[in-house]
Order: C-alpha cells, then structure tokens, then sequence
C-alpha cells in the first residue's frame, strides 16, 4: 500500500511527457529501435516496412532480419553506400527492385534467405546484376528452380560462395553455374535433385566445398571433380560411388556419403588426400569371401555413361573392392551402422594413417590383430554392436594396439580376450566391454577353469581411466581385480553379486575414482554393515540405484560427492541431517525416489532440500499407515499420527492410567473418611481381630 503513491504519480509522469511530446513516439516506431555499434546497424525483428532512411551514412553492416519489408524499392538503399554487408533474412521479400542495389557498389555480401523471391526472379535477377563486387550470396529458402537461378547467378562473376539450399532444384546442367570462374563454396542442400548433367561444374574451376546433403541423386560415377576439398553428398539414395579412373589426382580430403544405400564400399580416386570418409547407413558389406571358387572369378559391373550421343562404358571388378582406392592419407573411417561380415586382409593396412575407426553395429564375427591391422596409428577404435565372439592376435605380435587411447567392444557376444591384447598398448585410457558375459582375472578360489574359457585381467593397466562393465554377468570379484590401475570412471551396474556384499574390491580405486556405478548389483545393508565410502576422497558421481540398501551410506571426509543416486532401494528414513550436513558442501544433486519410505521419517525434508537439490522430489512417496503420500503433499511438519507413535509408550500408558488411580485414591479416601468407625468395627467384628485398643 506504501506504493501506490509511488506508482501513480510515475503513472502521472509518464502521461505528462507523452501528452507534452507525442512526436517522438512515432518517430522511434517508424525508425525502429535500430541498435548501432562499429559500423554495424541491427535492425532485426523490429516491424519495419521499409528501410529506415535515418541511419549513419557510414553504416558497413546493415541487419535488417525479420521485418515484414514485401519489397524492396529502387533506391532504399541509397543513403549507404559503404554498405559491405547487408542481410534480409525472413522479410516476406517478393520484389526486390530491379535499381534496388543500384548505389552498393560495395556490397561483399548479401542474405536473402527465406523469403519468397521466386515470384518475381526476373527483377531480383536484374538487380542482383549490379552488385560487380559481391563475394557471397545466400539464396536459401526462397523456392527456387534451376532455371531462375541460372538467371539469377548470370554474370555474377566475383562470387566465392553461394548457398542455394531449400530450394527446389531438380536438375543440374552446364548452363546453372556458368561464368562463376571464383566460386569457392557451393551449397545444395535440401533441395530435389536426382540428376546432375556431365559437365554441370565444369565452369567451377575454384570449386572446394560442394554440399549436395538430402538430395534424391541415385548415383554418382564418374566423379572427377579433382580440385574439390570436401563432397557431402549425405543423406541422398546412393547406390553407387564411383569416381573417374585414370592417374588423375584428386584434392579431396572430405567426402561424406553416409545415410544413403550403397552396397559396396565406394570406388575412391586412385590417388588422392583423402583424411576423412564417412559411410555410415548404408548398406555396405564386402563380398569376395562370401562368393569363393564356387562362382564366377570376376564379377564385374558395367556402368553406361551417356553424354549426349557419345556412350562409354566403365568396367568395374566388383571383388576389387577398396583395392585401387588410394586410402594413404586417411585418419577418420565412419562405416557404423553397415553389414560388415569381416575385414578383408589387407583392408586396413592400406590406411597407415588411420587413427579414428568406427565400426559400430555390423555384423562383424571375429577380429583379427596382425602387424598393421590395425594399424599403428589407430586410436580410436568402435566395434560395439557386432557379433563379435572372438578376437585373434597373431602369434608373437607385440605392438598391436601400440597407440590405442579408446576401445569399444560393447554388446558382442565375446566370452573373453586373449590373454595378451592389452600387454603393450600403453595409451589405453578407455575400454567399454559392457554387455559381453566375460569374467574377470583372477578367479575367485574353487571356481572350475573349465567352466568359463577365458578371464579378462585389467590388472597393472596403468593408462586405464574408464572401465565399463556393465551387464556382464560378472561373479564376486577378487579384492585385486583392479590392482595396479588407477581407473577414474567405472561402471558395474547390472552385474548381481559382483560385490558380494562389500566394498573390498575397489578399495584400491579409492584414491582415484571420480565416477561409479553400481547400479543392480544386490547390495544391501543394514545397521550394522553399513556402506562406507568415507574413503573415495575424489568421487563425484555414485549411482547405488536399484539395489537392497536400507541405511543410508557413509560419506564421512568424502567431500567430492556431487551427484548420488539412491532411487529403487529400501530406504524407509530420509538422511539424517548430520549425514546430510557432512555433504552439504559439494553435493548438488540426489535421486531419492522409488524407495519405501515411512512417513514418519522424513522429518526434515525440507531441510535436505535447501541443503542439495533433490532432483525427482516430485516423485518421493512415503507410506503412512499404508496411505501412499507424495512427500510434496505431506502437510506441513509430521503428520499427526507419527506424534503418537513417536511418544514413549510408557509414558503413554502413565499418562492414561494416572487419572484413573488418581480418581479410585480419591473416591478410597472419601470412602473411608465417611465409613472410618463402621468399618473398622465391621472389620473387627468381621475378623475378630484381638483389639488392641
Ligand atoms: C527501378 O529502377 C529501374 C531502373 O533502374 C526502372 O527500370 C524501374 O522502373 C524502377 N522501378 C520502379 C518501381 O520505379
Ligand atoms: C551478362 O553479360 C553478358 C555479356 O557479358 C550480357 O550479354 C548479358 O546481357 C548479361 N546478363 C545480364 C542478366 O545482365
Ligand atoms: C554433411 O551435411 C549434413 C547435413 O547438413 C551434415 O549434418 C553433415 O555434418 C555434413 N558432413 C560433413 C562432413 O560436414
Ligand atoms: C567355399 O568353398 C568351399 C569349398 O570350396 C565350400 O565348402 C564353402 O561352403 C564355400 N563357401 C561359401 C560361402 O560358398
Ligand atoms: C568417353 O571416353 C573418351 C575417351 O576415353 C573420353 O574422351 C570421353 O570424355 C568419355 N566420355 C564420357 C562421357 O565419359
Ligand atoms: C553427335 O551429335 C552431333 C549433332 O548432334 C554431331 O555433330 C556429332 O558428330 C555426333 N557425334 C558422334 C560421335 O556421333
Ligand atoms: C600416447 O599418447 C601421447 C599423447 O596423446 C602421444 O604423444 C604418444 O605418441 C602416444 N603413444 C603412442 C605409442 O602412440
Ligand atoms: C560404446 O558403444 C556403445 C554403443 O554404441 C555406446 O553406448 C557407449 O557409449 C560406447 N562407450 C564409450 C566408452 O564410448
Ligand atoms: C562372499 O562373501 C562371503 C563372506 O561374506 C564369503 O564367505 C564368500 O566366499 C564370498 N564369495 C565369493 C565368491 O567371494
Ligand atoms: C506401508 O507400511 C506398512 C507397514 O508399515 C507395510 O505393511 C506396507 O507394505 C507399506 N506399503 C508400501 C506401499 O510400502
């Protein structure tokens, strides 16, 4: 109420100055809020309907996005013509007047995207004409056919980039890009072309970057475009990629043919710098060992290339797969999500260089470690999502895994690995064999060796930080299992018992582990042997979801902590707020629902939750006299009934009992004051006791 004065006479205020100067609100409006800072002028998203006339002349760069413009009118831009830069992004653009750029002859670069710019091409052609100088030019978005932007691109020599995305071109001939002799960068995303003539780049001799993404294009072959740096032809129905025989030498390092239907591993340049080749979705597999003597010796594929009325045909053994590719510079290999059966002998020796290789859901059936294979280079390497059931290392190799820094062997059906595999591969910091049934070295005492083939000893990996085992129907583990590593992240959830009960086995991680899961491992405890992880000094993440647990842990001195899990447990009593106080400085986060808690003992809830943020309370529930409350809705303070259960019973039973006692000792006392001679002598004569008196 105090305010309200305040308030009205600022209310009288603001009326007074608008009645006294109406003027310069409608000034600001039909100007706009146009920010200005070094040249720059932005005047996005601020309603204009035309071009405000009113900005420094000097202005290089002008902002014009999201205003409601339609047109462009000959001359609105006369007042700048220092103008470098200028963008129109999503101005309802149809017109734009053939004079409109007739003063920029300075422009460098010019967006237009997302406007409607197809209805009156011709005019924007004519006024694109002017602009001699410009470098680029974003077309995108404005539901354009091949024919308007070969008219609109004619003559625009000086050009470096363009991008002609979402529009909707369908064919591609030698007449699009003709004169565009600068053209660096040409982007052809999103539109739907299915067919690209011979010869239709021909006139791009600067071309290095072509993006032809989410396009319908069929095929490619005869690919020759050799002074190009990177191909993106992701996202098309690829059947083949074949690239133009001959000695010729290819500049392209990128080439991005994932998402698209090959069947056969793309028939690269012969010589080229190719670093990174992405395949991923497809259809891939290699064939000759699926086909042996039993068939034909030479499958082969005949391409008819058609140019005009000249026909020549290319010849391809199909069985040559990568054979003629030159592969030598290559560093990243994406062939994830293919039907890879095997690598054939010599495949990856061909990539010397190779350091990044994913080989993620395929159907590979075995690995086979030789000198080169893979090479020494590698270290990244995904063979997760395989039917991976053995990995071979020839005999008396040493170095084969000499760089390797990652190792994904997740989901395959391996049942161990050969004893030596990560003997030398010093650099080894991460190995996922989640979701394979292996067990790990050494046994424990009286377990058959017959019984499982092979263990996996991570014993004395010095480089290891991150070990994921998760799902692998692991056994107790040894308290050495982990000797010798100093592993930051481990994960050994979903393996039932793998703890059997105690912390024993990752003491010796204790110093240096920041990550651990232990999600579905059965472990339980109870008052007296209470979880301790007092000693795990640097941990920040512990996941004890889904287990037994029905004290809370022990934290003491562990001040690391952030993120603690406890969700589908058997906690029936919050934390108590000296265990939650020992956290309080650096746990953020904790999961406490999905646990059968009594009502009755989460008082102080709302303590715990100043203290951390309790990431799922509005799933907490807690069980009062078999009612399911959401702990949210508990009112205020304990319940009622817990009060009562909370009072000594004695003390309950005293307070019953005592007015009653009280009541009989009176009523005794009136009684026998009223009655006291009577009832002696009633006694007397009753009992015939010998007086005394
Ligand atoms: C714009 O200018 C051109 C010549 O530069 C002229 O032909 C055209 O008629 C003008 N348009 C308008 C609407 O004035
Ligand atoms: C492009 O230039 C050629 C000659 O250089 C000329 O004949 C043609 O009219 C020009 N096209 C446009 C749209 O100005
Ligand atoms: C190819 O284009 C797609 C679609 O824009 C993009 O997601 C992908 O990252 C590009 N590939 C490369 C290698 O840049
Ligand atoms: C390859 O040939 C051998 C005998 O030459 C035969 O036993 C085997 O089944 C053949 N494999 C395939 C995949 O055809
Ligand atoms: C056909 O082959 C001839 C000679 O090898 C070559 O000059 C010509 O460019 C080829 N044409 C096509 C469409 O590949
Ligand atoms: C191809 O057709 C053109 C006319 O369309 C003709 O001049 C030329 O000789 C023909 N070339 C061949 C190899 O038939
Ligand atoms: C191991 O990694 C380090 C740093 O990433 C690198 O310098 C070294 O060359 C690698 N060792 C081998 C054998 O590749
Ligand atoms: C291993 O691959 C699986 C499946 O592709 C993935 O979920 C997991 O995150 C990968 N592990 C590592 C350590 O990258
Ligand atoms: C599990 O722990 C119990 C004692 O707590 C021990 O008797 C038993 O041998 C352990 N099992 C294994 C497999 O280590
Ligand atoms: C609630 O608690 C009672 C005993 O206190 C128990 O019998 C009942 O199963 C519990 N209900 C739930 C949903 O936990």
């Amino acid at each position: 109420m105090e305010l309200l004065p305040l308030w009205l006479c600022l209310g009288v205020h603001f009326l007074a100055v608008e009645w006294r100067n109406p003027s310069r609100m409608v000034m600001a409006a039909s100007q706009g809020d146009c920010k200005l800072l070094d040249g720059v002028a932005d005047c996005r998203g601020q309603n204009l309907v035309s071009v405000p006339s009113n900005l420094p002349p000097s202005s290089q760069m002008l902002l014009l996005d999201a205003n409601p413009l339609k047109t462009l009118w000959n001359h609105s831009l006369q007042h700048y013509p220092l103008l470098e830069s200028l963008s129109l992004h999503s101005c309802h653009l149809e017109h734009i007047g053939s004079g409109a750029f007739q003063e920029q002859a300075r422009l460098r670069s010019l967006a237009l995207p997302d406007n409607s710019l197809s209805e009156s091409y011709k005019e924007t052609a004519a006024a694109l004409c002017r602009l001699r100088g410009l470098r680029r030019l974003d077309l995108s978005g404005n539901a354009l056919t091949e024919d308007m932007v070969a008219l609109m691109l004619q003559n625009l020599s000086s050009l470096e980039s363009v991008s002609l995305a979402r529009n909707t071109i369908m064919r591609l001939d030698d007449s699009v890009f003709e004169g565009l002799g600068h053209l660096r960068e040409l982007d052809l995303q999103r539109n739907y072309i299915f067919e690209i003539e011979g010869g239709a780049f021909d006139s791009l001799p600067e071309l290095r970057h072509l993006n032809l993404a989410y396009n319908n294009l069929p095929c490619i072959v005869d690919f020759g475009l050799t002074q190009l740096r990177s191909l993106n032809v992701s996202y098309n129905s690829l059947e083949w990629f074949l690239a133009a025989g001959g000695e010729a030498s290819f500049e392209l390092e990128t080439l991005d043919l994932s998402h698209n239907q090959l069947l056969f591993f793309p028939l690269l340049p012969q010589c080229s710098k190719l670093r990174t080749l992405l395949l991923r979705d497809n259809h891939m597999g290699f064939y000759r060992d699926l086909y042996n003597s039993s068939s034909p010796q030479e499958m082969v594929a005949q391409f008819l290339l058609v140019d005009g009325n000249v026909t020549n045909i290319t010849t391809v053994s199909l069985w040559e797969e990568f054979a003629s590719s030159d592969l030598s510079e290559l560093r990243f290999l994406d062939m994830s999500q293919n039907q890879f059966q095997y690598l054939p002998d010599g495949f990856l020796k061909k990539m010397p260089a190779l350091s990044y290789l994913n080989l993620n859901q395929n159907c590979l059936v075995t690995l086979h470690i030789r000198e080169h294979e893979p090479p020494g280079a590698l270290a990244e390497l995904d063979l997760s999502q395989n039917q991976l059931s053995a990995v071979h290392v020839a005999p008396g190799l040493r170095s084969g895994l000499r760089s390797l820094r990652s190792f994904n062997l997740s989901s395959n059906q391996l049942l161990g690995v050969p004893a030596g595999l990560f003997a030398d591969a010093s650099n080894l910091t991460t190995i996922d064999m989640s979701h394979n049934q292996i067990s790990v070295c050494p046994r424990p005492a009286g377990v058959d060796p017959g019984d499982t083939p092979s263990c996996v000893d991570f014993r004395s990996l010095a480089s290891l930080r991150r070990l994921s085992l998760e799902g692998c129907g692991l056994r107790a583990l040894q308290d050495c299992s982990f000797q010798g590593t100093a592993l930051t992240h481990l994960d050994l959830s979903g393996n039932w018992g793998v703890l059997n009960g105690s912390l024993a086995p990752l003491r010796v991680l204790a110093p240096t582990l920041q990550v651990l899961s232990l999600r579905n491992v059965g472990l339980s405890s109870s008052s007296t042997t209470e979880l301790d992880f007092s000693e795990f000094g640097n941990l920040r993440v512990l996941d004890l979801s889904g287990n037994a647990l029905t004290t809370f842990p022990r934290f003491r001195g562990s001040l690391s902590l952030q993120t603690l899990d406890l969700r589908r447990n058997l906690l029936t009593a919050l934390p108590q707020r000296a265990v939650s106080e020992q956290l309080s400085g650096s746990l953020r986060t904790i999961y406490l629902s999905q646990n059968p808690y009594d009502c009755c003992g989460v008082e102080g809830w709302e303590a715990l939750q100043r203290l951390h943020t309790v990431a799922d309370l509005a799933m907490v529930t807690c069980n009062l006299s078999s009612k399911v409350l959401r702990l949210t809705e508990l009112p205020r303070g304990v319940p009622l009934d817990c009060k009562w259960e909370r009072v000594d019973m004695g003390l309950l039973y005293l307070v019953l009992i005592l007015p009653s006692c009280l009541t009989l000792l009176v009523a005794c006392t009136v009684i026998f004051l009223t009655f006291r001679k009577p009832l002696l002598q009633v006694i007397k004569s009753r009992c015939h006791w010998s007086s005394i008196y």
